[in-house]
């Protein structure tokens, strides 16, 4: 039964509890067994049976939970940096998707490339997210727009959670847009969703969540609606991308229907965010899209005082957020959300967990919890989201194993060396 010893700050972040709360242990011990915490105090409180067990020395600094990346768009074909060039010169995200590019130029190269490539490149990634200490990533398709390439896309991830450490939870988005060649027959569109893609899905258990896009560049509220209902019929969990770029009452959507989350909000009404406070909706913020896309970042405090749990993820994909750095999403939470740290770091823990439906496996530091954790190199997480470095991860722990870093060369280059 291993030990982490000499932590300086522990922060459990238990599940339940106010926007801020934490609760840090200082000069902590941590044990596990079997990949499950079994023990977690003060130091000086360890049990005598944890005494001769093997000891990890955490080196005075601070553990957390390992981050939870809740809203990632991970397998994708090709990159566009041309279109972030473009936005810069003026061009606006929605001018290039109406001229054909956007998410439909990555729909051609995500439909073009092999299962094989599409994997090794989300490989790439989800190796460097663990190096942040990233240990759970909830991971969309939505760059199919076909059955088969849909599929394709939840196949990889299927193929990733067997072949890497970090867990994924797969989300259907084949209602991310209408493709090109059914642009003249929409409707026919969500039909094949409802009546082919949601069954096929189901049935193949390739996803947990179905996610739908609410924009007028996208789908309508009646359309979301319909395709959300059948998801629900077939068993899936809801989330919506809502109120990204103009209100359309996608928050609201949410809310009605009990989805687990609502991601981006920038637009939502405080009609809205009552609603979603109210039936216990997640508000996933992605202040990564709004710092790339030049739109105003989430509001957090209205959120918070309606009693709503604000989640901070990525939103990784080509176009509006090229980053998977979950840190620096958190750090500009902190300036731009006006979030405090502690309402950041339960962001990215608990309240993402619970945006996944899982916060009562993961995403806190208790006794029967996952013994996912990261021994970041600060003396509190106020040090560590004011003082932005590439990497201040020491160490990433998940079921117990380190998975960062994992040789003698990679613990050179850890913070740690
Ligand atoms: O969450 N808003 C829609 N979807 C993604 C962007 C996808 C893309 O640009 O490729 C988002 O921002
Ligand atoms: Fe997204």
């Amino acid at each position: 039964m291993p030990v982490l010893t000499n932590i300086a700050q522990l922060y459990t972040v238990p599940p339940d509890g106010g926007a801020d709360c934490v609760e840090p242990i200082a000069d902590a011990a941590l044990a596990w067994q079997d990949g499950r915490i079994t023990w977690v105090g003060p130091e000086a409180e360890l049990p005598g049976e944890f005494q001769d067990e093997p000891h990890h020395d955490a080196g005075s600094r601070i553990v957390i939970p390992g981050l939870i990346d809740c809203h990632t768009h991970l397998c994708f074909g090709g990159w566009r940096g041309d279109e972030f060039a473009a936005r810069l010169a003026g061009a606006s995200y929605q001018d290039i998707l109406a001229a054909g590019g956007g998410i439909n130029s990555t729909v051609t190269a995500t439909r073009a490339a092999s299962a094989e490539e599409l994997a090794m490149k989300a490989a790439t990634v989800l190796s460097d997210m663990a190096r942040l200490g990233v240990t759970t990533v909830e991971a969309k398709s939505g760059y199919g727009l076909n059955t088969a390439a849909e599929l394709k896309q939840l196949e990889v991830y299927r193929q990733l959670n067997q072949t890497q450490p970090l867990d994924i939870i797969p989300t259907f988005l084949g209602a991310h847009l209408v493709p090109v060649e059914y642009r003249e027959r929409r409707a026919d569109y969500i039909n094949l969703l409802c009546e082919e893609m949601i069954p096929a899905v189901a049935e193949q258990q390739l996803a947990r969540f179905c996610d739908v896009f609410i924009e007028e560049s996208a789908f309508t509220l009646d359309e979301g609606r319909r395709i959300l209902e059948c998801a629900k019929r077939h068993g899936l969990g809801l989330k919506i991308h809502a109120d990204q770029l103009s209100s359309g009452g996608g928050a609201g959507l949410a809310a009605e229907l009990g989805a687990v989350s609502a991601e981006h909000l920038e637009y939502a009404s405080q009609a809205d965010i009552a609603a979603m406070a109210q039936a216990g909706t997640v508000a996933v913020s992605l202040p990564l899209a709004s710092m790339y896309l030049k739109e105003p970042f989430l509001p957090a405090r209205p959120w918070i005082d309606a009693g709503a749990r604000v989640a901070v993820a990525t939103d990784f994909n080509p176009g509006s957020a090229p980053s998977y750095h979950l840190h620096l999403a958190m750090t500009l939470a902190c300036v731009h959300q006006q979030m405090t740290p502690a309402e950041v770091l339960r962001g990215a823990t608990s309240h993402a967990a619970r945006a996944i439906d899982l916060h009562h496996d993961r995403g806190s530091l208790l006794p029967g919890y996952l013994a996912d954790f990261t021994v970041i190199d600060a003396p509190d997480i106020n040090h560590w989201l004011y003082h932005f470095r590439p990497n201040a991860c020491c160490f990433t722990v998940k079921s117990g194993q380190i998975i960062w870093p994992t040789s003698a060369a990679e613990a050179l280059v850890s913070c740690c060396s």
